[in-house]
């Protein structure tokens, strides 16, 4: 790990990886429970269980003062009337903040806190979401062909709590109606804003 200053390109030709340390990869067959239409989802985790995102990390101590950063690469496509997403999760330490800058696509940040407010914000190529403290946050490709490439950063020591959101879900989802994205009720969310007892970091 570098103790140096350093610096890195965000390439643009598809190598997205080389200036990462560790590229961990979901296939829909790992991420079952978010989708409505689970009947679609095992139909396409059988056949060829695609590559719905990878996430490439640039490795540093896990420590307040350090900054975790990376790149999210969302695939395109859809699971019945909803598009590619990631798992979700907020902070295990919920006092921690995370932005995000998209490098190339077009998408949402679906987000909520524990209070029961919720927002989404667009991703578009060169524009920025700040999440702040105590946001779960889940990105979203509504893009038919394009992968969505964001750039994120959080401190240190935040964690992750998946295991909130794979209990609750989240209050709204994102599906497409007409051809364009709209964003919906999730009819199967339960009691809303229960914390589940979670583990430091089920990240990886
Ligand atoms: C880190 C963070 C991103 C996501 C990545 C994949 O705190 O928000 O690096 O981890 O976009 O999403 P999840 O972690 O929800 O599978
Ligand atoms: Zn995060």
């Amino acid at each position: 790990m570098r103790a140096r200053p350093f610096s890195f390109d965000i390439s643009l030709k598809g190598d997205w990886g080389s200036q990462f340390d560790r590229r961990l990869e979901r296939r829909l067959s790992g991420l079952t429970g978010i989708y409505l239409d689970s009947e679609s989802q095992t139909r396409l985790a059988l056949q060829g269980d695609p590559l719905v995102y990878e996430v490439f990390e640039m490795l540093r101590p896990t420590q307040a003062g350090e900054l975790l950063n990376g790149l999210s690469v969302i695939h395109p496509g859809k699971v019945g009337r909803e598009y590619f997403m990631t798992k979700g999760h907020y902070h295990e330490v919920r006092e921690t903040a995370e932005m995000y800058y998209c490098v190339q696509g077009t998408g949402y940040l679906l987000m909520e806190n524990e209070q029961g407010d919720w927002a989404v914000e667009e991703f578009r190529s060169g524009r920025v979401v700040y999440v702040t403290p105590g946001w779960a946050h889940r990105s979203i490709n509504t893009g038919t062909a394009e992968d969505l490439i964001t750039y994120f950063a959080y401190p240190g020591h935040s964690g992750h709590d998946y295991a909130t959101i794979e209990t609750h879900g989240f209050l709204k989802r994102v599906v497409e109606e007409d051809g364009r994205p709209v964003v919906i009720d999730d009819p199967l969310r339960s009691s809303a804003g229960r914390r589940a007892s979670t583990g430091k970091d089920g990240r990886a």
